[in-house]
């Protein structure tokens, strides 16, 4: 592939949720633009201007052969470290080996490209972890831990990025990506996609949440066109942005529990605290109900969140956004479609 002096972006992740549209955006900005993304898997993009490099964000230098690291390194622009394990029950140590390691990586890497103009890394706003905090647009210490491991991991390899003043690096924090600001149309479920997806058959009478407590949701395409615009037409080495719908346009607990069931004929579930629930989940097991078992132990790695007030802040991003024409989330409109569209799915 002929670089010929232009845009080249590295991208990791491209095969993922975010990376697959993320690329079709960054090639349909620039024409001329070439990229190379690192996929595990054998991968068959159908344009002439992507390259795609067998490797794994584990191995050292990515598992790439020695002339391919050689070749980047030369010609990359700039980098889009997107790619994570975002399994949220793993053993910290294989979290640690992809998402931090990966970052590691993606550093080294962008430490020896000669024409680096750009490093974005994709992080999550729950690098805020377990805690009743406000997630500043700014480097985080957090003190209080995580709720899981992939949390953690994120976390660890934000921090080795801000480790690099030298390089122009900036990090981008997603909130819960839940489906199409249009259809409601979910191309991959996650924890909150699982939740809805429990409502119609009601296996929980209580569920620990405090009902004033927040979860942020944003639309797959707000957040990839948020990035792409970071991109190509607001970036700034330094910068920490929360691509979030922010604590005011987010829906309580108690409003969401209400979207979801209703029109249902299964009662929803009465929102208690951690510590009642602890009790009922000890009877749970003391009874051997392997299927509730199951479950919480499913439901301990996000739902901790529904009782903690996290405010995660984006005053600053939301304006720059809006100068370049984005729409604010509409996180009551989202939520809703994502709602039928799970149901209609079921
Ligand atoms: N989606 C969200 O709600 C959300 C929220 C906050 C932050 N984020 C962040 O956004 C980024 C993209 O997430 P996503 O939702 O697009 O996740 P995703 O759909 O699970 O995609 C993850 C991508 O990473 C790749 N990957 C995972 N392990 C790898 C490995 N060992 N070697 C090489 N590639 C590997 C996957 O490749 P395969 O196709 O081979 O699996 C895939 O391309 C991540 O950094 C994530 O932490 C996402």
């Amino acid at each position: 592939m002929n670089h010929s002096g232009g845009s080249h972006v590295f991208l990791t992740g491209a095969t993922g949720l975010i990376g697959r549209h993320l690329l079709r955006r960054l090639l349909d900005a620039d024409p001329a633009r070439t990229v190379s993304i690192l996929s595990r898997r054998p991968c068959a993009i159908p344009c002439d201007r992507v390259a795609v490099l067998r490797g794994d964000l584990a191995q050292p230098r990515f598992g790439l052969n020695p002339a391919d690291w050689d070749a980047l390194r030369r010609s990359v622009t700039g980098i889009i470290h997107c790619g994570a394990d975002v399994r949220f029950g793993l053993p910290l140590e294989e979290s640690r080996a992809v998402n931090v390691g990966g970052a590691a990586t993606a550093i080294e890497l962008a430490r020896g490209c000669s024409r680096l103009r750009q490093f974005a890394h994709i992080s999550t706003v729950y690098v805020a972890g377990s805690a009743a905090v406000e997630l500043p647009e700014a480097p985080y210490d957090n003190v209080h831990g995580f709720f899981n491991t992939y949390e953690q991991s994120k976390y660890e390899a934000e921090k080795l990025v801000q480790a690099e003043p030298a390089l122009p690096a900036a990090i981008w924090r997603l909130s819960n990506v839940v489906g199409d600001s249009r259809t409601g149309h979910v191309e991959q479920y996650n924890h909150v996609h699982q939740l809805l997806r429990l409502a119609p058959h009601a296996p929980l009478p209580i569920l620990p949440a405090t009902p004033e407590a927040r979860i942020d949701v944003i639309a797959t395409d707000w957040a990839v066109a948020a990035i792409a615009i970071l991109f190509d037409r607001r970036f700034r080495a330094g910068e920490i942005r929360n691509l979030c719908a922010g604590y005011e346009r987010s829906l309580s607990v108690a409003e969401m529990t209400r979207v979801t069931f209703d029109g249902l004929t299964s009662r929803a579930p009465k929102l208690v605290s951690p510590e009642r629930f602890r009790l009922f989940a000890k009877s749970a097991e003391a009874l051997g109900n392997a299927r509730i078992r199951a479950l919480l132990e499913q439901l301990s790695l996000f739902v901790p969140h529904l009782s903690v007030r996290q405010e995660f802040r984006n005053d600053s991003t939301l304006e720059l956004l809006r100068s370049e024409g984005m729409p604010d989330p509409d996180s009551a409109d989202l939520f809703r479609r994502v709602v039928l569209h799970c149901r209609q799915a079921a």
